[in-house]
């Protein structure tokens, strides 16, 4: 039998920004599994992004330092080639409700088909079910508090690029 603390996993996201909800995700993981890489993606599905890669990258850094099986990285292209570069067994994703699984279901499913890793699903803790970073940027550049639901590097780079878009 393996023993979870072996083994390396991947938790995969464009965090722009990184919340509370995947800061949780990240937490749980890295409590089950021997490291954790947290891949930020361009994931060419989105609109322009709020954060540069570097930012987002920076911004999970600074909240995982407390973390040191936790490792941040970025990537381009295919999820599942990255994982085998990796030498990664398990993807980690978050859940929050149930409209979530339906995609993600075929998601982890060619994933498998492609690189033979499993996905594992964390279910985000109810205080965070609500929260994606989509409904995070909306809210806060309308002037919203948003401070409960992002780690307090975050809070603190959306405010200054708030500052910025003010000035320009
Ligand atoms: O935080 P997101 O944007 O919901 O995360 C989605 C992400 C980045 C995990 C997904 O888009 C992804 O894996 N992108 C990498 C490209 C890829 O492998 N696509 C095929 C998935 S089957």
């Amino acid at each position: 039998m393996n023993d979870g603390r072996a083994v390396r996993a991947v938790y995969p996201g464009s965090f722009d920004p990184p919340t509370n909800g995947h800061l949780d995700v990240i937490e749980r993981a890295a409590g089950c599994f021997g490291e954790l890489i947290v891949a930020v993606v361009v994931n060419p599905q989105k609109r322009e992004p709020m954060f540069t890669l570097e930012e987002r990258e920076e911004m999970i850094r600074d909240c995982v330092k407390n973390l040191p099986n936790v490792r941040v990285e970025h990537f381009r292209g295919l999820l599942a080639d990255y994982v085998r570069e990796q030498h990664a067994a398990v993807i980690i994703k978050g859940l929050r409700v149930v409209s979530d699984f339906e995609s993600e279901m075929s998601t982890a499913l060619m994933n498998r088909a492609l690189s033979d890793v499993d996905t594992m699903f964390l279910m985000s803790d109810q205080r965070y079910s609500f929260v994606s970073s989509s409904i995070v940027k909306e809210v806060f550049f309308l002037g919203g508090d948003v401070a409960a639901l992002v780690p307090d590097p975050v809070m603190r780079l959306m405010a200054a690029k708030r500052a910025t878009l003010r000035t320009t």
